[in-house]
């Protein structure tokens, strides 16, 4: 078929789970960066958003069981990974992170099984219909776990002694259990099929040795290029969202966008709501942060004269202090559309 020509643009994938699951820690071992330490608390309070290149990521993929295919995984350029809150308070952030995803992290804490913003995570993901991986985390917690830094999980697993891998196996059945109870299946990612909807694949891990990380990654990679080759071939129409609306010390009023579907260049037209009534401006610039870094932490720009999907982006534009957060991004492409775009924005 001829749309098989079409590149394939980045999956979002969406990271969600209880408070302190190790949701932000797994991004800071993927991106080697310290993100998580600088929040205050510890505890994430925004919306995030990083893109990896997928040569960036070959090395790590390189480490993951023989159990997924060695390439395979090539045709996607990348993963746009979106961090989110695990507080009970910020439901509303992980409600539009997961409106956002073409794939999902669900992150468990082996020590701790199903707890409360996991369950409700997990929910807004069988509510959207959402694929996803969970990812069966701090596995160093084990009792008598000897790390092997950034191994795939197999290898490590297989290395440990026979009373850790009780434990881990232990742990497993009991988490197993809970799902169980929530007549959902969930297997070891290798046994769990193709089917999501029949078994939800688990990838244990480490963001502390980055042990399983190889296997989490790879998977994420795999499962786009076989089973949302449809969803993320570029396609004309645009799909961008507003994360975040700051003020940036030399830029002024920002809005950071994840642009899940399209292109904006500079000197697009474009709508957003806002409190006092549809904004409508001018892109004056398009900034992303440099690849593997978080756009929610203050960073060295990249200055583009126009961009595709999948990828986080700041703007800059007058106009932007009253846009809210959460409202859909419209590009006027003829000045016609202006007064369309206005009515569709304000009825919202
Ligand atoms: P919120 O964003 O606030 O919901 O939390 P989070 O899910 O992003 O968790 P975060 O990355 O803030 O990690 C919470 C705590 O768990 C930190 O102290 C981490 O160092 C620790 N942690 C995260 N992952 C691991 C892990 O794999 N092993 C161990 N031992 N500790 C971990
Ligand atoms: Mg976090
Ligand atoms: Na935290």
């Amino acid at each position: 078929e001829d749309s098989d020509l079409f590149p394939l643009r980045s999956p979002v994938v969406c990271i969600l789970g209880h408070v302190d699951v190790g949701k932000t820690k797994i991004l800071d071992r993927l991106r080697r960066t310290n993100v998580q330490e600088g929040e205050a608390g510890g505890i994430t309070q925004q919306i995030g958003a990083t893109f990896f290149p997928v040569d960036r990521m070959r090395p790590l993929c390189n480490r993951a069981s023989e159990n997924l295919p060695a390439s395979g995984y090539s045709d996607v350029p990348g993963l746009l990974i979106i961090d989110t809150p695990g507080h009970e308070s910020f439901t509303n952030l992980r409600s539009r992170g997961s409106s956002m995803c073409n794939e999902a992290i669900l992150v468990v804490d082996i020590m701790h099984g199903l707890e409360r913003q996991t369950i409700e995570s997990l929910e807004l993901l069988l509510a959207r219909d959402a694929p996803f991986v969970i990812a069966l985390n701090k596995i160093d917690c084990l009792y008598g776990w000897k790390k092997i830094e950034n191994a795939g999980f197999f290898e490590t697993y297989a290395s440990q002694s026979q009373e850790t891998r009780d434990h881990f196996d232990k742990l497993f059945g009991e988490i197993r259990t809970a799902f169980q109870l929530r007549a959902l299946n969930i297997a070891l990612y290798p046994e769990a099929g193709d089917d999501h909807k029949e078994c939800i694949p688990v990838c244990p891990t480490s963001a502390h040795t980055g042990e399983g990380l190889p296997d989490l990654v790879s998977f994420l990679f795999t499962y786009g290029q076989k089973h949302l080759a449809d969803d993320l071939r570029l396609k004309p129409q645009l799909d961008a969202t507003v994360l975040e609306v700051k003020v940036i010390q030399g830029l002024g009023t920002t809005a950071d966008i994840i642009l899940s579907n399209g292109a904006l260049k500079e000197g697009d037209t474009i709508v957003v709501s806002g409190t006092d009534g549809p904004i409508i401006t001018q892109i004056r610039s398009l900034l992303t942060p440099h690849p593997m870094k978080e756009i929610r932490v203050k960073n060295e720009y990249l200055k583009h004269p126009s961009i595709a999907a999948a990828i986080g982006v700041k703007i800059c534009a007058t106009g932007f202090e009253t846009a809210m957060a959460g409202s859909p991004l419209r590009v006027a492409y003829h000045p016609e559309e202006i007064p369309v775009l206005r009515d569709i924005t304000e009825n919202e």
